[in-house]
């Protein structure tokens, strides 16, 4: 339901006729009436503030657009006309951490017109939800805008505060998204990735980020003064910001906004400003859980590369698929299959072919070998970052992975930042950024493959995500982050925070393959499997308790969930092994019940499947006592509670295995009552009695 209000069409172009006379403000109001936008045409520049209850959270700040050769918007605008509109409106996602997505917002669309020079218009939409604003440029096809345009700066600024608190990773940095998140004042930090996150003074959180990233360089933030950033695009190799044409639309600029730090992780405005489904029926997406000849590779118990120890292999293969059919998962990935790995890879990535298996994998008898048990192989394009060597074999390998039923397939872009190859024009290399227009668009094209082989997408070293899961469904999860693997080899490992901090800030983008779940949890105090292949620095080891390992399905969301470690140490543990046999990767809804930023979080989510109930909860370093009052379970209904926690003398480094396994019954009125060790967690599966 859109509703057009007329009347502010009007009352904006008679304040445009006395444009240059004083400022014109409008102002859009969330529909609980929370949060305010005021836009404002200012001494001829076009601003933007943000308010939540009456506070200030993003102070006046500029936007604008600027053009290499085109006259573009930054000062001598004023305000030309608006539109209002307002939505309540619910839409169904395939898979996801809630079936039903409520889309309520009230919509102010602001044309700014030029005051000198060739006449021109740009028009800022924004959207108020309850949850937060997002707004984006839109540009209409125009006499003063012909042609190619060249982006070379977009002018929006962030004005955060310099004393507020702020979570964040580098931006502009050799290793992409994968820091440890840093927590500084807004003031001293001078560049970061978003989602950003903040706590002001006062308590009010909010997080900055972008939706809908098509066509377009991925934003950062540059710090312009202390507590005030600007939107930083990235840039071609040698060329502008972004390549682009009128009529445009830039992706959306979003600042989630709540009092608790957890209702910025239940806002789905990421979503919301997402265009829906392009794709049709896309029944074959299917969200599930799967195990994979992976992490053996990164406790060198295996290669990649061909050799004694090669991890892909016929034989080594079919045990998988063996397992994860016993056990119920959906399917098996396995890296290191293909031509290409021997040697220096990382920086060979020419070498890659994507439809050539080494000698010892039989792709076509392990494809039809899964299937026969009920399982399917996930396939693994690991390019390097090279994208002119990828692409020109693409559409080829994802024929080839259809034909053995193939349906996810897991890319990678190993690469420094900044080393991803293109070629241009005249065939000269061209290296272009992760987050880059390029990359952008390649991901897109990617995904767009896939999908006319039915086959989803899991895309490490991935640009970040901005929620087209929803338009492309089958681009289902990404890393992004740092993941598992740090445990392994990252010196130092992931700290006790990650995963507490992962929550509110890197997962308010999407879906991530963390890749959780392991059961040994000092794989490098292992005697070697070969002298020539010794295991990494012992320090490497995930900092956590076996519990906070499978509190990690039900913390961290990702519709593909992989149970990572070795089948002989679920083996070994199988009580353990039973929740992450039973936890669902699909929900019909998800809530964030309690947390802090990097300190400690806990979720509820209901299985779309067996509408069963989960709840999983991890903290850091600190030892702590949760209190959950369960009114998310069905109200009169008993439950039985089968609860993985921390043992009472449980640490994350002393003695991890420490966990009580029991069963209790509870209802909606109880309060669930658990004490979490140092980065210790709590997993609980609620099955209705009866
Ligand atoms: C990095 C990815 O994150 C990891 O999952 C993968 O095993 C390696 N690259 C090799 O492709």
């Amino acid at each position: 339901m859109t509703k057009i209000w007329t009347p502010m069409i009007a009352a904006a172009v008679v304040a445009w006729a006395a444009a240059s006379a004083h400022a014109e403000t409008l102002q859009v109001t969330s529909p609980d009436g929370k949060i305010t936008v005021t836009v404002k045409d200012d001494g001829g520049q076009a601003t933007y503030a943000v308010s939540f209850e009456g506070e200030e959270v993003i102070a006046p700040s500029k936007l604008g657009l600027i053009f290499a050769e085109h006259p573009g918007f930054e000062r001598g605008l004023a305000i030309a006309g608006a539109t209002r509109a307002s939505n309540d409106t619910t839409w169904e996602q395939p898979w996801g951490e809630r079936r039903l997505v409520r889309d309520q917002h009230n919509e102010l669309a602001v044309t700014f017109g030029a005051k000198q020079g060739p006449a021109r218009q740009m028009t800022v939409r924004f959207r108020a939800f309850d949850t937060g604003v997002g707004f984006r440029y839109e540009l209409p096809e125009q006499a003063a805008l012909q042609g190619d345009i060249a982006i070379v700066d977009e002018l929006t600024q962030f004005g955060v505060g310099d004393k507020t608190t702020m979570w964040y990773t580098p931006s502009d940095e050799f290793n992409r998204y994968e820091y440890v998140t840093r927590t500084a004042p807004a003031g001293e930090v001078t560049s970061a990735h978003t989602p950003a996150t903040f706590r002001k003074e006062s308590g009010i959180h909010f997080s900055i980020h972008e939706a809908a990233l098509v066509d377009y360089s991925s934003m950062s933030l540059g710090a312009l003064r202390a507590g005030n950033f600007e939107a930083k695009l990235r840039n071609w190799s040698g060329g502008p910001k972004v390549k682009t044409t009128a009529p445009f639309k830039s992706p959306w600029r979003t600042i989630q906004v709540a009092r608790e730090a957890v209702g910025l992780i239940n806002s789905d405005i990421i979503l919301n400003l997402n265009e829906p489904n392009k794709l049709g029926d896309v029944s074959w997406v299917e969200p599930g859980k799967y195990v994979g000849i992976w992490w053996a590779m990164h406790i060198n118990e295996k290669t990649w590369g061909s050799g004694p120890i090669h991890g892909a292999t016929t034989a080594e293969t079919k045990r998988y698929i063996d397992f994860a059919a016993e056990h119920g998962f959906s399917g098996v990935l396995v890296e290191g299959w293909n031509i290409g790995w021997d040697g220096d890879w990382f920086n060979n990535g020419e070498l890659f072919r994507f439809t050539e298996p080494m000698p010892d994998f039989d792709l076509a008898e392990l494809g039809r070998y899964a299937q026969s048990k009920g399982v399917r192989l996930i396939g693994h394009h690991e390019t390097s970052a090279n994208i002119a060597n990828y692409e020109s074999q693409m559409e080829a390998a994802f024929d080839l992975y259809e034909k053995v039923g193939v349906r996810q397939v897991k890319t990678g872009y190993v690469a420094d930042a900044g080393d991803a190859v293109r070629l241009d024009q005249d065939g000269v290399r061209r290296y272009e950024w992760h987050d880059s227009q390029f990359m952008v668009g390649h991901h897109l094209r990617v995904v767009e493959a896939a999908a006319k082989r039915k086959i989803a997408i899991n895309a490490h070293e991935p640009v970040k995500d901005t929620g087209l899961r929803r338009t492309y469904p089958n681009w289902m999860a990404r890393e992004g982050a740092r993941g598992m693997e740090f445990n392994a080899w990252g010196t130092p490992p992931n700290p006790p925070s990650h995963e507490p901090m992962l929550a509110f800030t890197r997962m308010l983008a999407g879906p991530m393959d963390f890749t959780p779940g392991i059961f040994d949890l000092k794989p490098n105090e292992r005697a070697p499997v070969r002298a020539d292949v010794p295991r990494g620095d012992p320090s490497n080891r995930p900092q956590t308790t076996l519990a906070k390992q499978l509190a990690l399905y039900v913390v961290l969301y990702s519709p593909l969930q992989m149970a990572a470690d070795l089948p002989e140490n679920y083996e070994a543990r199988p009580e353990a092994f039973q929740f992450i046999k039973d936890v669902e990767a699909d929900w019909e809804q998800s809530i964030a019940l309690a947390g802090e930023v990097g300190e400690y979080v806990a979720f509820a989510r209901q299985g779309r499947k067996s509408q069963e109930w989960f709840l999983g909860a991890v903290t850091d370093e600190e030892p702590r006592d949760l209190s959950l009052s369960l009114t998310f379970l069905e109200k009169g209904k008993q439950y039985r509670a089968q609860v993985y926690r921390d043992g009472a003398d449980a640490h994350w480094d002393t003695n991890p295995y420490a966990m009580v396994i029991e069963e209790t019954v509870v209802t909606g009125g109880d309060t669930f009552d658990v004490r979490l060790a140092s980065s210790g967690g709590v997993a609980v599966r609620f099955i209705p009695a009866g």
